[in-house]
């Protein structure tokens, strides 16, 4: 069995519409059959316009979301199944990335503070020298200098706040990433900077990676396999460079056209 198995997978939410006189309640089915499975230390790609329902599903296998049915299996265990105080414990070894660190940051809280938050979620007790040690460690590992640690989310840039966001993330020693969108906010210099160390990432933590993206271009490098999400359902999967030489879905084609090409060089 694959780390993750992901089967049959439905998140529905009723949505009213209508009139007042006339209600009727319409079903969105935001996540409509998905079937994944993602083995260990591999980087999925999950690609799909806005509204496929990319974010409904990351939201689903993280629990935030219970499915409407179906099963999520990781590491043998159907998350689906479990009781929220056992869910609670198990988030840990699934963490997030979200696309915008500034909203996801605490602009209270300086560096230190959230990385000593996220640590702790771990290993409760760590203090003094021990999660000095734990912090210089994690902000080297994200590329940031340790010496900025008593700095404020505001006083950095989009691409360090998005390391900052990662560095939280690594903190409670996670086994699975699910990034969503992580660098489409940010400038294009600036995302190869990222996605190199999401790469480094994987390589030196064995992490298990789902990196969300609407824009088929910025997984071609990083995801080993790609999987292409319409209208809730996964309509292409491939290995990613297979899916690039030779897409068999028209909705892939279409992604495909929709990738800026490097301008010619002379
Ligand atoms: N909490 C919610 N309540 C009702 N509808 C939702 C909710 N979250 C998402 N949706 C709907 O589900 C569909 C998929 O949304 P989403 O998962 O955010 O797509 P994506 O991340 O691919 O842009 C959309 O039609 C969206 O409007
Ligand atoms: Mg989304």
């Amino acid at each position: 069995m694959a780390y993750l198995e992901i089967r049959d997978l439905q998140t529905h939410f009723k949505k009213k519409a209508g009139t007042f006189l006339a209600p009727v309640t319409e079903t969105i089915r935001a996540v409509d059959g998905v079937n994944l499975s993602i083995e260990k230390g591999e980087i999925l790609g999950l690609v799909g316009e806005s509204g496929c329902g990319k974010s409904t599903l990351s939201r689903t296998v993280m629990q935030l979301i219970r499915p409407t049915a179906g099963s999520i299996v990781l590491n043998g265990e159907d998350l689906a199944k479990l009781p929220p105080s056992v869910v609670r414990k198990r988030r840990l070894d699934f963490q997030m990335i979200f696309q915008d660190p500034y909203a996801s940051l605490n602009p209270r809280m300086t560096i230190f503070a959230t990385l000593a938050e996220a640590i702790r979620q771990r290993h409760p007790d760590a203090k003094g020298a021990e999660l000095n040690e734990r912090i210089t460690t994690l902000m080297e590992t994200v590329g940031l200098d340790p010496r900025f640690q008593k700095k404020y989310p505001h006083e950095f840039s989009g691409g360090q706040r998005q390391r900052i966001a990662i560095g939280r993330a690594l903190a409670p020693e996670p086994k699975l990433i699910i990034a969503d969108e992580p660098v489409s906010a940010l400038d294009v210099s600036i995302q190869s900077q990222i996605l190199n160390l999401l790469k480094k990432l994987r390589a030196e933590l064995g992490l298990t990676m789902i990196f969300i993206t609407h824009d088929l271009g910025v997984v071609r490098y990083l995801a080993d396999r790609i999987v292409v999400m319409y209208k809730g359902k996964i309509v292409e999967e491939g290995e990613a460079e297979a899916l690039f030489d030779n897409p068999q879905n028209d909705y892939t084609r279409k992604l495909l056209a929709a990738i800026p090409k490097l301008a010619a060089t002379a």
